[in-house]
């Protein structure tokens, strides 16, 4: 029976579409599930207004102030979240004078800018930009900056971070497993005292509030481990991506991390796709069954207009979202892609916190340019 096709449609998704049409995926369990392909006479993001509580938002992530930028006590500003996944931004000026243990899940650190070292029980991870450091939940550890200016995204998720399945695509696809990096045992001594201390903190964050405990040595006294479990790093230069040079492939095909939830995606650059007839831009998609989260690293963000590094944006489930109007004009015209970015989809709808509305762009959601742009249209599709 399945799969149906009626009216004006293409032979294949993303591929020569029919004149003046523009192609929704609606798609279920992101982009693994059954879908359909809508092909529409308007791009769906022509609204001209919205009522209710589901809109797109536009976060400026470096208006956020978390309270560890000037206090070296302070901790992360947590901008979205619900009860699988919290996202929140460091901003970490000088080393941590406590370790920390986060018992209420697993972290994954993405370091937009910043130097140094993070402590851990298994040993320190160096970071730089563009790692991910994976920190399992409970695992002790300490942010040693070696410069001021550092900018972490940080993912906590209620469940572990895993690596995606391969599949079809083979073992080493995406990133070869090896080019992961773990640390080595370091075991810090009463010599390594921050701070000319005499007692060590550990700051344990379970069901949001912290617990301290206190010790008269260096607590990550570790001279070896084993085992399956570890804190690990990837970069995004070590992200290796896939592609079809006749098919634009969903996002879905740019995972880097699975966890009970949400996943997390790595856009890195890319050539386009050379079919002349193929899709080169996101096609628009309701997405049916995830909350979209993506932010922006570093490059020329192409499909989004007026898009920094440090900014982020929220698409909730229900409404759609795709490319700008100027990227779907000019898709033509670039060969290759240049951007950096990671997304986040949440299986459960992903709420805007407090300190998230306050860096917020309200008008994010005209930026389609429908409001002008397709007020303009309307009148001369009726003048006669
Ligand atoms: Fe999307």
């Amino acid at each position: 029976m399945f799969p149906l096709k009626k009216g004006k449609t293409t032979q294949q998704a993303h591929v020569g579409l029919p004149q003046g049409t523009y192609e929704e995926e609606h798609g279920r369990k992101g982009f693994y599930g059954k879908s359909a392909h809508l092909y529409h006479t308007h791009p769906p993001t022509d609204w001209i207004r919205f009522e209710g509580k589901l809109r797109p938002h536009l976060f400026d992530l470096n208006k956020l102030e978390p309270t560890d930028r000037q206090n070296a006590g302070g901790e992360p500003a947590t901008f979205l979240g619900n009860n699988d996944v919290l996202v929140s931004v460091s901003r970490r000026s000088r080393p941590m004078p406590f370790y920390f243990r986060n018992s209420d899940g697993d972290e994954l650190y993405f370091v937009h800018r910043g130097r140094g070292v993070i402590e851990t029980d298994f040993g320190p991870l160096n970071y730089e930009k563009g790692d991910y450091i994976v920190l399992p939940r409970s695992v002790t550890y300490r942010v040693v900056p070696e410069i001021d200016d550092n900018f972490f995204l940080i993912i906590q998720s209620k469940a572990e971070f895993n690596q995606p399945e391969r599949g079809l695509l083979g073992q080493h696809a995406l990133y070869d497993p090896a080019a992961v990096t773990v640390p080595e045992p370091d075991p810090l001594s009463a010599d390594d005292a921050f701070d000319n201390r005499d007692e060590w903190e550990v700051r344990i964050r379970c069901e949001g509030e912290y617990s301290k405990v206190f010790y008269p040595f260096n607590p990550l006294d570790v001279v070896g481990w084993k085992g399956d479990l570890t804190a690990w790093k990837i970069n995004l230069r070590d992200i290796r991506p896939v592609m079809s040079h006749r098919a634009h492939l969903p996002p879905s095909a740019h995972t880097t991390f699975v966890t009970e939830g949400a996943v997390v995606c790595s856009f890195v650059p890319r050539p386009l796709e050379q079919d002349a007839d193929a899709l080169k831009v996101p096609f628009f998609h309701r997405n049916t069954d995830y909350d979209e989260f993506i932010f922006y690293h570093d490059g020329d963000f192409f499909s989004k207009d007026n898009i920094e590094p440090g900014y982020a944006t929220l698409h909730p489930r229900g409404i759609h979202h795709g490319p700008h109007p100027k990227a779907l004009a000019n898709q033509g015209k670039k060969t290759h892609t240049d951007e950096y970015a990671v997304m986040l989809d949440g299986l459960n709808p992903i709420h805007v916190l407090p300190a998230g509305e306050q860096a917020e762009w309200a008008d994010y959601w005209a930026s389609w340019g429908a409001g002008a742009r397709g007020k303009e249209r309307r009148k001369a599709e009726t003048v006669p």
